[in-house]
């Protein structure tokens, strides 16, 4: 944590003397009056598991289960084979449909690619980009990652953009310094005017791991995406951010992470394969 610049540390420093009051009066008043304003998010990353069958029954299973989860927001984020079906299945329930990638042209000869257009036909609100699995197994850059976030809002897709240190990183003292990074580029050029983004802060050695990263971990480095958020744009949208954890969050641990004042939601992986997993996660927020 020491590599943050001085300037950063001052406004972490006022963010976390000043601004957690305000925070938790926020989203109590979005829990209360039912507005968007950071709203709890829990956003289910499917990855590469799971064939429409199996999606269908995961819907029939989950929806019954999940119980009123009205003063929350539940995303699916399935493979793109799955899309259709869950639209179907999950049309009139409230919980929303999001895109794993896409790709920044709205048509023509990319092959294998997935336009915004394309997401957004199937029935996505959301898309994740930018993942460590992406970044980390098929090369994707943050110049590649920022296109990305500009065609999603562009088309009206809510990008959920990830960002996150690996172990190695975290241990060299650079995780900051990281995620600063991954935000400056991703972001770069971005005009958060009227538009919607959400933040994911995961980082990558607590990813399928089992070894989430502390609740304290998580708010201070969340805390942090704020106050850097509120640099680059300003306050207003620094405290409007939904800004999600992720990394091996499950139905034990979820309320201790969005108890905190800056977490805002979060994004599951292995936990949102199986419908009572889920649905416990979902039922343990709304009792938070
Ligand atoms: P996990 O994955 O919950 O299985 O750790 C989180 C993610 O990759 O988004």
């Amino acid at each position: 944590m020491s590599l943050v610049s001085l300037s950063d540390g001052l406004l972490l420093t006022k963010q976390m003397v000043l601004i957690p009051h305000l925070v938790a009066a926020v989203r109590k008043k979005a829990l209360e009056g039912g507005n968007d304003l950071r709203q709890i998010l829990i956003a289910a990353n499917w990855k590469m598991n799971k064939l429409a069958s199996e999606a269908l029954s995961f819907s029939r299973d989950f929806l019954p289960m999940a119980g009123d989860h009205t003063n929350i927001e539940v995303v699916i984020c399935p493979p793109f084979t799955c899309l259709y079906t869950l639209q179907n299945c999950l049309n009139g329930t409230g919980i929303r449909l999001g895109g794993q990638n896409l790709f920044w042209e709205e048509k023509g000869a990319f092959t294998g690619e997935i336009s915004p257009l394309m997401l957004a036909d199937a029935g996505c609100t959301y898309v994740i980009i930018g993942h460590s699995e992406r970044r980390q197994i098929m090369g994707e850059s943050d110049v590649n990652i920022n296109r990305k976030i500009g065609a999603a809002l562009e088309s009206g897709l809510i990008p959920i953009l990830c960002v996150g240190e690996t172990l190695q990183e975290r241990e060299k003292n650079m995780a900051r310094e990281i995620v600063k990074e991954q935000l400056r580029k991703g972001l770069q050029d971005i005009s958060m005017a009227n538009r919607q983004i959400v933040l994911a802060y995961e980082p990558v050695w607590a990813i399928g791991t089992g070894v989430n990263a502390s609740n304290d971990d998580a708010q201070e480095m969340i805390a942090f995406i704020r106050s850097y958020m509120e640099k680059i744009y300003d306050k207003a949208i620094a405290d409007s951010l939904r800004i999600l954890y992720g990394g091996s969050v499950n139905e034990g641990n979820i309320a201790d992470f969005i108890a905190k004042e800056d977490v805002d939601g979060a994004l599951i992986g292995g936990a949102s394969l199986q419908a009572d997993s889920l649905a416990g996660i979902v039922r343990a927020v709304q009792n938070v």
